[in-house]
């Protein structure tokens, strides 16, 4: 047997993630088949440039492979005194989404309109 990538149809190219890759695949199975579901919660962690994002990249891909919307956002440190940073980033995308009249109507209830987007 040649040692080479994973076959295109096991984990997105990632070398020696095939552990990673079947624990976010199990999460993503509960979670899909009980949408009542509070979820998991999965951490992530390593050294810079063992993987991470990459790692991040392939679970958005395969939880968008099954039909599941994927919100995600950023951290950062220079970031921290911006209000609801990571909120706004979470739900601008939705919002953004929404016809006119639905955006109107969200604003009438008290939710801020979303800016627009920047170039
Ligand atoms: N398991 C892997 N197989 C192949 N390439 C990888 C793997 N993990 C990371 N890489 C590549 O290594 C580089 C650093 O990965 P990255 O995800 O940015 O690390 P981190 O977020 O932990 O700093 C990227 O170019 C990424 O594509
Ligand atoms: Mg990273």
């Amino acid at each position: 047997m040649t040692e080479g990538r994973p076959p295109a149809a096991a984990a997105a190219c990632l070398w020696e993630r095939d552990g990673e890759i079947a624990t976010v695949a199990q999460a993503l199975d509960l979670l899909c088949a009980d949408q009542s579901s509070a979820g998991s919660l999965l951490v992530i962690r390593g050294e810079a440039g063992l993987g991470k994002t990459a790692l991040l990249a392939e679970t958005r891909r395969i939880a968008e492979r099954r039909g599941c919307a994927v919100w995600s956002a950023r951290g950062a440190e220079t970031l921290r005194s911006v209000p609801f940073n990571v909120v706004r980033q979470l739900l601008q995308p939705a919002l953004l989404s929404l016809l006119p009249e639905e955006a109107a109507s969200t604003s009438a209830t008290g939710t801020t309109s979303p800016a627009p987007p920047s170039a």
